[in-house]
């Protein structure tokens, strides 16, 4: 890995074993982008790349020049990475190369999460000084390079060197363009209980996006883009990756313009932002994470799953085994008391469930979702011995213990709201709108960050708590702070989400040992941000088997298996009514975090039996479901889309667990063969299934020493195709490999 620098060639190449970024200082001294994609040579230019000689912001044939940091007013007329409005009201820019730095390791982002080195040698960043003397605009640039990822992690600092206020009206962490627009982009969107759907288009002239202006990065669009060529497959073909590491309204677009070029860019959304920059004041993008692939999505996701997994999600959990964790909602919702709890933690610990969670409803007088959100202190009516002595019972059976907890939200009817009627958001001049009952507390005003600070560490700390589920039910509505100037309200949105990043970052500081789960009505905060707190999210309140694999499989381009907390539920299914048979649902749920959304006290023998069997079954392949390779084989968004597979196998190859998924029952199918990824070709393969099948009398025993290579070559035969006996619909099979 290394960032040259060639003074004769004006150009930056950051460059490691897998992909190559080139930046070249042009003769007007902009930013030019050179490159990105599989690793070039060291040692040369590549700036005749870009064709004709550089005039400005166009070549000699008049088409526009690709930029780093493209700015508005100087014949650029793309998507702009920067606006601001300057003290005479204009807002031209024309950014051009002042300074840059090398430095070891990467730096730290104030107030933002962030991927992080663990040794200053495991990678580089540049740090490239632009300015606007007119303007007395300084921009910093920042781009880090691991010496064995194929990403660039970039963001970029903005300073006003002059002596007025500035206003910024947008600015992005990243602006990649890139020479042709032969892609289609990927995204991940969807609503509450169907997140992350894959949407895949071509890409048109004109500009087309995903973003949020919703407070949070929402159900609808997921902060994470991809391109891939047509042909680009799961296994082959080109792709990049685009990932904002922020929780917030975001804004992920690309525009390809009249000469088909393409660019991209991440940031903030600038709908309905502002930020005045006060002279010599500083502001600092979230990071966007920019990934490419020559591979297939596969390699794509794996990037991200690594990074992600050891890069982001912070040192005390991210190599630590995640517990099998029941948790309360579904089995009781707000109609529970000690008893109650106790023999389900019984009844699970039988089961070799480890961690009990206790759901909403613990708290203030909620026995429904119209009071008491602020309000928290336990119930004593339901835990008459409050949360220490429930705790300790929990402890007792050989459970550990967590608790669910909605801090950014007040009720109405609340003490808290009495206190503090003006803490909730909204106008002094307009009626504020519910959303579930609800309001949303003013996370940019540091009282209120502290106060909850206070009492969340209070919650934690009057008991053996060693898990919390962090939970946000709604979005911002009428947003406005009464501690904000008229015209600094256009900062509310991004104010508000580094109030939540500082109670996180005091509370995880504060309780190294707690495993925090993000949680937003599911899968409506699941982005990179919340990740750098929180090692893992509930990742849909959907748990229907089958709608899950979509959900999972979309959540998965970008996510890791350790990140995506999955639980079995009860039949008929809480949200869409299907019923799905158990195992179906457990080896669906295997393929993340694993857990139960059930009542155990009502199973029947059969039924304990079956989940005493998928606990011990996931304990055993725990290493696998949170930090194997995962590969997506078939999609539920393509074909016929009657069926899933996917696999995840051990880092070392050696072993591997396949999960292939019959969603409708086929008449009369004929062989099937699914095509595995990811062995080691010279290895032999022990094969079982689970569940495991009955014996059938006369049946030939199936061939259990299969080779690696026929495996990936020629696939594994699928057991669900062949016994007309098994058929029916909603059916799994694990296929367990282990090389002997
Ligand atoms: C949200 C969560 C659920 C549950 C409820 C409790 O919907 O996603 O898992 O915690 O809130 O009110």
């Amino acid at each position: 890995m290394a960032i040259e620098w060639s003074a004769a060639a004006r150009e930056f190449h950051l460059r490691n074993d897998q992909v190559s970024y080139v930046i070249r200082v042009l003769e007007n001294g902009s930013l030019g982008h050179v490159y990105f994609g599989a690793a070039l040579a060291e040692g040369k230019s590549y700036g005749h790349l870009v064709p004709g000689e550089f005039y400005g912001f166009s070549n000699r044939l008049g088409q526009a020049v690709p930029l780093e940091f493209p700015t508005g007013g100087t014949g650029d007329y793309r998507i702009p990475a920067l606006a601001l409005e300057l003290p005479d009201g204009s807002g031209v820019l024309d950014l051009r190369y002042k300074s840059h730095r090398i430095l070891p390791g990467k730096p730290v982002l104030p107030g933002l999460p962030s991927t992080y080195v663990d040794t200053g040698v495991e990678a580089e960043t540049l740090e490239i000084t632009a300015s606007d003397h007119v303007a007395q605009i300084e921009v910093r640039l920042l781009y880090t390079i691991y010496h064995d990822r194929p990403v660039i992690v970039r963001g970029a600092r903005i300073v006003n060197s002059g002596p007025s206020p500035v206003v910024v009206r947008g600015v992005m962490s990243a602006s990649l363009d890139l020479p042709d627009s032969d892609w289609e982009l990927i995204s991940l969107s969807g609503e509450w209980a169907r997140e992350c759907h894959v949407e895949r288009l071509a890409l048109r002239p004109g500009r087309q996006s995903v973003s949020s202006t919703r407070g949070a990065s929402g159900h609808q669009h997921n902060p994470f883009v991809a391109l891939a060529r047509r042909a680009t497959t799961e296994e082959h073909g080109e792709a990049f990756g685009f990932s904002l590491v922020y929780s917030g309204n975001f804004l992920i677009e690309g525009e390809v313009d009249s000469f088909g070029t393409t660019r991209m860019r991440a940031g903030i959304n600038p709908e309905g932002f502002s930020w005045l920059l006060d002279p010599g004041a500083e502001f600092i993008t979230p990071e966007a994470v920019l990934a490419y692939s020559g591979g297939g999505l596969g390699e794509l996701s794996e990037a991200y799953h690594l990074l992600f997994r050891e890069r982001l999600t912070g040192p005390a959990w991210r190599d630590r085994d995640r517990p099998v964790v029941i948790n309360n909602w579904e089995a009781t919702y707000f109609d529970f008391d000690e008893q109650k709890l106790l023999a389900i933690a019984s009844a699970a610990h039988d089961l070799g469930i480890e961690s009990f969670v206790l759901d909403d409803g613990w708290f203030g007088r909620r026995n429904d979702d119209t009071t008491s959100l602020g309000d928290w202190q336990v119930n004593h009516a339901k835990l008459p011995g409050g949360l220490e002595s429930l705790a300790r019972k929990v402890e007792e059976i050989g459970l550990r213990f967590g608790i669910w907890i909605e801090p950014e939200m007040i009720s109405h009817h609340s003490e808290l709201f009495a206190q503090h009627p003006d803490w909730p958001i909204g106008l002094p001049t307009r009626p504020r709108t519910e959303g579930r009952n609800q309001y949303v507390l003013d996370m940019s005003r540091p009282e209120v960050v502290d106060y909850l600070f206070g009492v969340v560490s209070a919650v934690i700390g009057s008991a053996p708590i060693s898990f919390v589920k962090w939970d946000m039910n709604r979005n911002i509505t009428e947003p406005f702070s009464p501690t904000l100037p008229a015209w600094r309200q256009g900062e509310f949105m991004h104010r508000y989400i580094l109030g939540v990043y500082s109670l996180y970052l005091r509370l995880t500081r504060a309780f190294p040992e707690v495993l925090f789960e993000s949680c937003a009505g599911g899968g409506g905060r699941f982005d990179p941000g919340m990740l750098a707190f929180a090692p893992q999210a509930w990742t849909s309140d959907d748990t229907d088997a089958v709608e899950r694999l979509k959900i999972q499989w979309g959540t998965s381009l970008p996510y890791p298996l350790s990140s995506m907390s999955a639980h079995v539920s009860a039949v008929p299914n809480h949200q869409v009514g299907r019923i799905t048979p158990l195992s179906m649902r457990a080896a669906v749920a295997f393929f993340g975090v694993f857990g139960y959304e059930l009542d155990p006290t009502v199973l029947s023998a059969g039924e304990r039996a079956e989940i005493a069997d998928q606990v011990a079954f996931y304990k055993k392949w725990r290493d696998l479901f949170q930090r194997g390779r995962f590969l997506r084989l078939l999609s539920p968004f393509e074909g016929e889309r009657d069926q899933t597979a996917w696999m995840t196998v051990a880092r070392d190859a050696r072993t591997a667990v396949v999960g292939h998924y019959r969603i409708l029952s086929r008449p009369n199918p004929g062989p099937q063969r699914l095509r595995l990824r990811g062995l080691d070709p010279a290895a032999s393969y022990r094969v079982s299934t689970w569940p495991t099948p009955a014996e059938v009398p006369g049946r030939p025993a199936r061939q259990v020493l299969l080779g690696g290579d026929e495996l990936m070559a020629a696939g594994l035969v699928l057991e669900s195709n062949r016994a007309s006996a098994e058929q029916g619909d909603f059916r799994a099979r694990l296929y367990v490999l282990e090389a002997s």
